[in-house]
């Protein structure tokens, strides 16, 4: 089944387009209603990430219903500690938690090897479904969480402003830190071949807290997992997006990856002089999208043109936030969809 809307898949090859291709990180979840709807009807966050219909329904409602260009698959970067032994749940109005962290070496016991078929089946059920639903309309994203973010629930066993647990672990056990992050690392590389077999036609890996670390911690725990991910997984386009790692784009534009997230603090052309070889993707403040439309259109449009030809995807700096009116959402989309007319992409 050949593609309707490629226009991801071309961007992310470094071919030209027509436009630049647009999609929204967290585009599907609570800023539409119809996603409240049918979570309000289930026990939880998880019984919908856990039933494949209901992940394909709600991953397509943004094709749909926002007309982005891509899907991005409904689940979540905590089914991977999960898989590997140590269960999240989602707390209402409070966020992941995790009854059980890793604090010492005899923790580790607690985990195992992830099989991605066998521990992961409903991801790659869903995977498959959402696929086979979108009979070609527009590309299905896979995604994990880096090892460093993953890294830092499990340890900290909840969300943290400084991750200030997570970072002591490096500075105090390293080696203990470094058996965990290589288990983590090892469970995120078969987990995204096994979404590619499933049917990902894209990648994203969402290093959220990698600007927690300074430059020695992130050369020292995270540059080399992030090299073996791009290196070793196969068979589709990766988007590396190490949010609030801005200043580390020298770094990251090291890696084998096609794409790199760019978050709102760093300057574009910054970000464009410091990794010129990969595709670009970002970076608009989701905040702009509490503006007014005239003021979410004057923004996508400054965007745009510091992003110039080529060689970009249109994105925020990280996900929509929950509470953003969906109109907001589609003057984004709209105005990137334009750019085509107004000659100031190629
Ligand atoms: O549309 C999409 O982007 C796909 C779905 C998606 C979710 N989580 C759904 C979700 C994706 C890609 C994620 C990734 C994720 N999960 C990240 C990395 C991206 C980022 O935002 O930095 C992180 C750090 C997590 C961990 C996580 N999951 C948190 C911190 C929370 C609670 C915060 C919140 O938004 O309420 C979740 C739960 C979660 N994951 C929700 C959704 C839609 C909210 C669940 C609900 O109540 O319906």
């Amino acid at each position: 089944m050949s593609l309707q809307n490629d226009l991801l898949l071309r961007a992310l090859a470094g071919e030209s387009t027509p436009r630049p291709p647009v999609w929204l990180m967290r585009q599907a979840g609570r800023i539409l209603p119809e996603y409240r709807a049918i979570r309000s009807r289930l026990s939880g966050f998880k019984e919908l990430v856990e039933t494949p219909e209901l992940a394909c329904e709600v991953t397509i409602q943004p094709v749909d219903l926002l007309g982005v260009d891509a899907a991005i698959l409904f689940s979540d970067i905590l089914v991977v500690p999960e898989a590997m032994g140590l269960p999240y749940e989602l707390v209402e109005k409070v966020g992941p938690r995790f009854p059980e962290t890793i604090g010492s070496a005899s923790d580790l016991k607690r985990l195992h090897a992830v099989e991605p078929e066998e521990h992961l089946g409903y991801v790659m059920e869903a995977m498959r479904m959402t696929r086979k639903e979108l009979n070609g309309r527009v590309p299905l994203i896979g995604f994990a969480g880096a090892p460093w973010t993953i890294f830092c629930y499990m340890v900290e066993g909840g969300g943290s402003k400084e991750w200030s647990r997570a970072r002591r672990m490096l500075r105090s056990e390293p080696a203990l830190a470094e058996d965990l992050l290589d288990r983590i690392t090892e469970a995120t590389i078969l987990y995204l071949n096994a979404q590619v077999d499933a049917g990902a036609q894209a990648l994203q890996l969402f290093d959220s807290w990698a600007g927690a670390m300074d430059s020695d911690l992130f050369e020292r725990y995270s540059m080399p997992r992030l090299k073996r991910i791009c290196d070793e997984v196969k068979g589709a386009p990766l988007i590396v997006f190490a949010k609030g790692a801005g200043w580390q784009m020298d770094r990251l534009s090291e890696l084998s990856c096609p794409a790199l997230g760019v978050d709102w603090h760093m300057p574009i052309a910054e970000a464009r002089r410091r990794a010129p070889e990969h595709v670009l993707q970002g970076n608009l403040d989701p905040s702009v999208l509490y503006g007014t439309e005239a003021e979410v259109r004057a923004a996508t449009q400054r965007m745009l043109s510091h992003f110039g030809r080529g060689r970009y995807v249109a994105n925020l700096g990280h996900g929509v936030y929950p509470d953003i009116h969906p109109d907001r959402v589609r003057a984004f989309i709209d105005e990137v969809k334009q750019s085509a007319h107004i000659g100031n992409v190629n």
